[in-house]
């Protein structure tokens, strides 16, 4: 195998070129325009709620507003209007790029060891249950700002598929029942009297309404933001959170901004990276994965090899996650260097083809890793204009906080537990800490969301996952697969590995890697774990458009629930 196949100059000028090229190829309008729309996401009736909306002459915009609604309403358990998330835009008519940061804010109140004990010990259980859990919501001014900046139609008609499932109904799915099961007596009595009415989990096919977030998302569709940061329902919602023990106040929620932020953009082989900047540690991540790749030939890498090569820049580019990384607004990320070629040069250089590094061998950084559940939820939208959006939203842990202000149907996320509690303590997700994710008034925080468009000349992928840190390695993996030449489907269902630099593991599902590999892998220093937890984290939703004939395709991750839906063409 070719170890360091020098191509930092090659790459240096490639970034120098991106930016007009890819103006001239959104321009341009090179190749054919998408044969049909196409939307994915990790439930039926919301990819039917992005098409309602599209066949009614909304843009992919206004689709987006349709689907991330109606997740928050069917898929209650990965997002919703008392969360946040991450929309990346493409508009075909000029060829803007932008990244809409709906992420949750920590309350005015919020200080960094707010979850500690007396002796500095974090309390268990205090960053994910009940309302003091809960970041200041950012969807639904996120929607809210799409509407006003990208869509066509008004915020009402883009909100109305998923009023219509909260007022009318959905019926409950073997994956909500499961969950419920489970998680249902642990919810706020608000919530329980929603999801369990009379103490009963709902049988499947047995309808669910949610008439409280209707009136809610009523009164958002009538008022915008208004509705939502000010007025009646912010007070209910204050109102709920402190009689809950939580600290939000009314300045909290008028004070609540959506941030536009820059993309980060990259490139590997001939594909340019489109992705997620910080609060995102995502996008950071699979740009300097991809410019690790790049001094290799992969391609006549064996599989034992390959598994090797990826595992060790998988570790390499999680290692920088902590002491780095944090809201850009509050704290300097480095992001020139690490997203820089020469920076990941510098990481090849410790890497060994015959032998694993072991994590706490690489020096100068505190490790950091976190493990996600398949909460979370993200959905991709293309429309007949070429106009996309890749947008990952989040509650963050099944049910978010388990709390329901009374009266709004808003389930609260415990967001706040993706913040650093305490330096080397490890959160909810094993994540360990570090100063540039510590708790402070007003700030974001870290957020493992990856949305991603990837484009050659003569293609598109728009991709992205749930899973906590594993949504970085999964769309990595995807995008590699995108790379090689693999359709939506395959991207979806490929079999996939992680590594996160700590815990020293390389997990992986059961039919990612065989048990010979598995002997070699292991030969080589890699400490492996087979991981049932693995399978069930990820839900790939993936848009396709082959610009040379048109054709669009799209892929929901056969793991879990999901389907993607199209425009008739
Ligand atoms: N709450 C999961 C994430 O933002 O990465």
């Amino acid at each position: 195998m070719n170890r360091l196949n020098a191509l930092h100059a090659v790459r240096g000028s490639c970034r120098a070129l991106m930016v007009p090229v890819l103006l001239l190829w959104a321009v341009a309008g090179l190749g054919q325009t998408p044969n049909r729309a196409a939307v994915a996401s990790a439930n039926p009736l919301a990819s039917e709620a992005g098409i309602e909306v599209l066949e009614q002459g909304g843009n992919a915009f206004d689709a987006a507003i349709a689907v991330s609604a109606a997740l928050g309403v069917v898929e209650p358990y990965g997002s919703g209007l008392g969360g946040g998330g991450f929309f990346l835009l493409h508009r075909a008519s000029d060829g803007l790029e932008v990244f809409v940061d709906g992420r949750e804010t920590a309350p005015g109140a919020a200080f960094a060891d707010m979850y500690l004990d007396e002796a500095g010990d974090p309390v268990p259980g205090a960053s994910r249950n009940g309302p003091l859990a809960a970041g200041i919501p950012g969807l639904p001014a996120a929607l809210v700002h799409l509407a006003e900046n990208y869509g066509r139609l008004p915020l009402a008609d883009s909100l109305a598929p998923a009023i219509r499932y909260a007022e009318e109904g959905f019926p409950a799915y073997e994956e909500l029942v499961r969950r419920l099961s489970r998680q249902a007596r642990s919810l706020s009595e608000g919530a329980r009297a929603v999801f369990a009415p009379g103490g009963e989990v709902p049988a499947a096919g047995e309808l669910l309404r949610q008439p409280d977030l209707a009136a809610t998302m009523r009164t958002l569709a009538r008022e915008g933001r208004d509705g939502f940061y000010r007025g009646a329902v912010a007070d209910t919602l204050v109102d709920g959170v402190q009689g809950g023990g939580g600290i939000w106040s009314a300045e909290d929620l008028l004070n609540y901004r959506v941030v536009e932020r820059e993309p980060l953009t990259g490139r590997y082989h001939d594909v340019d990276i489109t992705t997620a900047p910080p609060p995102s540690a995502g996008g950071v991540a699979l740009i300097n994965m991809f410019n690790m790749l790049s001094g290799y030939d992969l391609a006549s890498a064996d599989r034992v090899t390959r598994v090797h090569l990826l595992t060790e820049i998988m570790r390499r580019a999680f290692r920088d996650r902590g002491p780095y990384l944090g809201d850009p607004d509050f704290i300097d990320v480095p992001l020139d260097r690490l997203t820089h070629p020469y920076y990941a040069a510098g990481q090849r250089a410790s890497l060994r083809i015959d032998r694993a590094t072991p994590s706490d061998s690489l020096p100068g950084v505190q490790p950091a890793g976190s493990f996600g559940g398949p909460q979370t939820s993200h959905f991709s939208v293309l429309d007949r204009d070429g106009n996309m959006v890749a947008a990952t939203q989040t509650i963050n842990f099944g049910f978010g906080s388990g709390f329901m202000a009374p009266g709004t149907g808003v389930l609260l996320n415990n967001e706040m537990d993706d913040f650093s509690m305490k330096p080397g303590q490890p959160n909810g997700y094993q994540l360990l800490s570090a100063e540039a994710n510590s708790i402070q008034p007003g700030k974001r925080m870290l957020s493992s969301m990856t949305p991603t468009i990837l484009r050659t000349e003569d293609g598109v992928a728009l991709l992205g996952s749930p899973g906590g840190s594993q949504i970085i390695t999964i769309v990595f993996l995807a995008s590699l697969a995108w790379v090689e030449g693999a359709d939506a489907a395959t991207m979806a269902s490929n079999p996939r590995f992680h590594h996160q630099y700590f815990p020293d593991r390389l997990m992986f599902e059961p039919d990612a890697i065989s048990a010979e590999e598995e002997e070699a892998l292991r030969g080589l220093g890699h400490n492996l774990a087979r991981s049932r937890q693995l399978r069930g984290n990820g839900n790939l939703q993936i848009v396709t458009w082959d610009r040379r004939s048109g054709e669009v395709d799209a892929a929901s991750d056969p793991r879990v629930v999901g389907e993607p839906r199209f425009s008739s063409p």
